[in-house]
């Protein structure tokens, strides 16, 4: 048993969490989590309104009798994206844990603490997690630079990321996220202070993710250094999967005569999401991924995954006790 402010706070098992993923993060996945005794997050912005996100909140209870939550990713966007009625419906629906991303949620934040939400936000620095945790989020979960998705621009592993943080935050809890995939990341973050695990590459190679075989046995054969970061010029830094597609943008963006618009159609989400995660072509399009892919050897339900993680945590605290 490792109880930690998060186990306490949620009633989940194990500190154990799975962030919010695009094109991943459905209700399936996240019951499949919630029942393996850890926390994972629908996510909001794959659904056209809040209320396909309301019904899909349902789906997700009908399957699941503990707690799970829901990721707002608050990103602009050209096309609008209908965020006060995703926080009204998670509110309706008795939702109690939301991840926010993004930007701070500020303008969220007062409904929220209304009807009892707690809020964990995700971010990548010291200085965004306090300003966060002053506009009254009430926890931090921090992004290392080995994370798969949007790392920041600061560039600093969660090794030395994480306890900043918590030296920073004294008495808020703190998640850490980024690199973590196995029993091991666990004990070490929580011996740098956290009350909790994020984790996001791992739990697309399960079973229940509903993304093609190909892309979790390319999560399996690939290593730490099977990534790229794309958007650097833009200030938009993204870490994904390294592919033919990804490697031609990363080359595009690294000339400074070339515009966003050579890399447009390359980047297009809907191009990932369909000819990777859908269909299996792993060239196809750019995908999201992390460092972590290098700790990931198997692809196992997200129960037996669990159940590793803290056998082999458990096997770890007692060496390193002994
Ligand atoms: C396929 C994929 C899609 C993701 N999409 C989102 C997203 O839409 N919003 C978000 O807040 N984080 C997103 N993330 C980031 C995860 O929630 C998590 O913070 C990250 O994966 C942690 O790093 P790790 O992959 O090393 O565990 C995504 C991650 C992956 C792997």
């Amino acid at each position: 048993m490792f109880k930690t402010a998060v186990t306490e706070m949620f009633g989940v098992e194990t500190p154990i969490l799975m962030g919010g993923m695009t094109g991943v993060g459905y209700g399936e996945l996240v019951a499949a989590v919630a029942n393996a005794g850890a926390l994972g997050f629908i996510t909001a912005h794959m659904f056209d309104s809040g209320q396909a996100l309301f019904d899909e909140i349902e789906k997700t209870r009908a399957l699941t009798d503990k707690p799970f939550g829901v990721n707002l990713t608050l990103l602009p966007s050209i096309n609008p994206i209908p965020y006060d009625d995703y926080r009204e419906a998670i509110i309706a629906s008795g939702i109690k844990i939301v991840e926010t991303a993004g930007r701070a949620p500020t303008d969220h934040l007062p409904r929220f603490k209304d009807n009892g939400v707690t809020v964990i936000h995700k971010c990548t620095s010291v200085r965004h997690s306090v300003s966060a945790v002053k506009k009254g989020v009430d926890i931090i979960s921090i992004d290392g630079f080995e994370c798969a998705g949007h790392p920041g621009e600061d560039d600093v592993g969660l090794v030395v990321l994480l306890p900043a943080t918590v030296d920073a935050l004294p008495g808020v809890p703190i998640i850490a996220s980024g690199g973590m995939a196995d029993g091991r990341s666990l004990v070490a973050a929580l011996a740098l202070g956290a009350a909790g695990v994020n984790m996001g590459t791992r739990f697309c190679a399960t079973v229940e993710a509903k993304i093609h075989q190909n892309v979790k046995q390319k999560i399996v054969d690939s290593n730490e250094l099977d990534t790229v970061l794309v958007g650097r010029t833009l200030r938009n830094t993204a870490r994904v999967a390294r592919n033919a597609v990804s490697e031609e943008v990363a080359a595009i963006q690294r000339d400074p005569t070339k515009s966003f618009e050579e890399v447009r159609e390359l980047m297009a989400g809907k191009r990932g999401r369909d000819n990777v995660l859908r269909d299996g072509d792993t060239d196809g399009g750019i995908w999201t991924s992390g460092q972590s892919q290098a700790l990931i050897h198997d692809i196992p339900t997200c129960a037996e995954l669990v159940r590793n993680i803290m056998a082999q945590a458990e096997g770890v605290r007692a060496r390193i006790a002994a």
